[in-house]
């Protein structure tokens, strides 16, 4: 099985239900293009349905909720806005499936615990790393997948063979070799999405519509000056002291990732 990171679970003080508004606020930036995409990009009229017209979504890594309610939310009100077009009325019967996909040890029950009540849509969880197949050949109609997919499926091999010049013995941040790391995260990336674009192209009907929200820096940005750089320094900064102090034990290794550093003890 995959490597994963679940979200704090249940519905507690600090569960991800209740510490996740900067991926709302992610999931409500993202809005206004996804009603522009599915305006402009989708052709309900060359898209295969089944025979009880049931348009197919998928969420991929959609957590315990409820942020990706509200993706699904929009991406229906798109559809059915469409829907109102003159030309569409053999389609005035559709229904909505959504497809929650997260790792198999996502808490599935809080989500499936909190289904808005007065949700247009028939929901499933679907677990699964999506970095593999997950779904049947061609049965997908929209793919959703918000700031999620810059996880990695795991750390680069270099970053954790104690025999690479790359293994991190000092400092929390590998200094001496920042381009050769960046490289090999850039590298794991590269593989990750190459293994997840050729399961979607397999699963999106012809005509199918993908919207992926991403973590990303622009070019030219060094990760140091970006949000996430600077909280990444502070931390790495006090697992350095706490590892000093013998407060933390080098062995086993704690890892943490954030914003695609790996921090390790
Ligand atoms: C920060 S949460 C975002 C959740 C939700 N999309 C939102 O906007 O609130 C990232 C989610 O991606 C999931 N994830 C990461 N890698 C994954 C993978 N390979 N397959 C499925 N889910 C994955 C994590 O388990 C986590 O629940």
């Amino acid at each position: 099985m995959a490597q994963s990171y679940p979200m704090v679970s249940g519905d507690g003080a600090h569960s991800y239900a209740k510490n996740s508004t900067l991926q709302r606020r992610v999931v409500d930036a993202a809005k206004e293009l996804i009603y522009e995409a599915i305006s402009d990009k989708l052709d309900l009229k060359l898209l295969k349905f089944d025979a009880s017209n049931t348009f197919q979504i998928a969420d991929l890594g959609c957590s315990i909720g409820p942020n990706t309610f509200i993706a699904v939310q929009n991406i229906i009100e798109a559809v059915e806005l469409k829907l109102l077009q003159p030309d569409h009325q053999n389609l005035s019967s559709m229904e909505f499936q959504v497809l929650f996909n997260d790792h198999y040890d996502n808490d599935f029950n809080t989500l499936f615990k909190s289904l808005p009540h007065s949700r247009k849509y028939f929901a499933a969880g679907v677990p699964g790393s999506f970095h593999n197949r997950l779904f049947p050949k061609a049965t997908l109609h929209f793919v959703h997948s918000s700031y999620s997919l810059h996880w990695l499926s795991k750390v680069p091999k270099e970053l954790v063979d104690q025999n690479s010049p790359l293994w991190n013995k000092e400092s929390a941040r590998r200094r001496r070799f920042v381009k050769e790391v960046a490289e090999a995260y850039s590298g794991q990336f590269k593989n990750d999405m190459e293994s997840f674009l050729n399961a979607r192209a397999q699963e999106l009907v012809p005509g199918g519509l993908m919207v992926i929200t991403i973590h990303a820096i622009p070019d030219g940005i060094p990760f140091s000056q970006t949000g996430p750089g600077v909280l990444a320094d502070v931390l790495g900064s006090c697992l350095v002291d706490l590892a000093k102090m013998v407060r933390i034990n080098r062995s086993p290794q704690i890892f943490i990732f954030l914003g695609g550093i790996v921090f390790t003890t």
